[in-house]
């Protein structure tokens, strides 16, 4: 049996999984969620991933059933009964079952599951094919450094880009761009790497801190700070990240090939850095 999943502190096969109709997550979106990578079936930046979940419940005034230890301890449990290797964990949490109403219930269980997906092995950097984006207005919420599972905005935007022959849409308000739909941007512009400043309109991705940490290490210069759109376009280099894509450079924006259109060395750079953070992480805990 590999298709399991963790619910409610129980190990059960996916197809035997039941959850309330009138589940929170299920009638507001009342949740938030993770996505966790799993290399050689260990997981990545787990400590990360579980902080920012902290803080994103936090940001709805939910509490975790479970404190840090008892949920990495849970997921170890889970990961020795089913494990792709190469792969992720889809993490998420809800404010439970209740009667429908707007105001939090007050005697309410949050609804607490976690399963595996495999992954196929993420390609060496600068080897996968550039990533075509396309720009979309920014309608989501002013709350986006809450990892939220009311993803409509991000779904109907990333459909935009698909349907456009493009990977990814680039949120934008205002000539300033922010984050996609799925991932985060950065840009080259004349040598420093940019990207915008997380908060009410860029996710924390783990993926972004880690970079950010690379790029100190390696010494390329890293700013937080507004990208506008016609900036971007004319950069050296422009690449997104995130948790399942690791690093993806950007070929093509809006129908225009940004700098050589190829992978630029400083992305090429940033992703060796990250993986080398992988093989660190992933040999230490084997
Ligand atoms: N998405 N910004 C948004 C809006 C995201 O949804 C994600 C990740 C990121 C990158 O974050 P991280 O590096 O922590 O994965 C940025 C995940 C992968 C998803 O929804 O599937």
């Amino acid at each position: 049996m590999n298709d399991l999943v963790w619910l409610n502190g129980s190990i059960l096969p996916m197809s035997e999984a039941r959850l309330g109709i009138e589940d929170r997550g299920f009638q507001f979106a009342d949740g938030v969620y993770e996505v966790i990578r799993l290399y050689e079936g260990r997981p990545f930046t787990l400590r990360e991933h579980l902080d920012r979940l902290h803080r994103s419940a936090e940001g709805i005034s939910l509490t975790l059933p479970l404190d840090r230890q008892k949920l990495t301890s849970e997921i170890e449990r889970l990961l020795a009964r089913v494990n792709p290797g190469e792969g992720m964990i889809y993490l998420q949490l809800t404010r439970g079952v209740a009667p429908r109403n707007h105001v939090f219930p007050e005697q309410v269980k949050p609804t607490l599951l976690f399963y595996t997906r495999p992954l196929p092995k993420p390609a060496a950097p600068g080897q996968c094919a550039g990533a075509k984006l396309v720009s979309v207005n920014d309608d989501r919420w002013g709350r986006c450094w809450i990892k939220s599972i009311a993803l409509l905005p991000n779904v109907l935007a990333k459909n935009q880009a698909v349907q456009a022959g493009a990977d990814e849409a680039v949120f934008v308000t205002d000539g300033v761009v922010t984050e996609c739909s799925a991932s985060n941007l950065f840009m080259v512009s004349r040598g420093v790497v940019l990207t915008h400043p997380v908060g009410s309109k860029v996710l924390p991705g783990v993926t972004r801190a880690v970079l950010m940490d690379v790029a100190k290490d390696l010494g390329i210069q890293i700013r937080e700070e507004q990208m506008r759109q016609e900036e971007a376009r004319r950069a050296e280099e422009v690449f997104i990240t995130s948790t399942t894509r690791e690093v993806h450079w950007v070929r093509q924006w809006d129908g225009n090939v940004i700098g050589s259109g190829s992978c630029g060395p400083v992305a090429l750079a940033l992703h060796r850095g990250l993986r080398q953070r992988v093989l660190a992480e992933v040999s230490k805990a084997a």
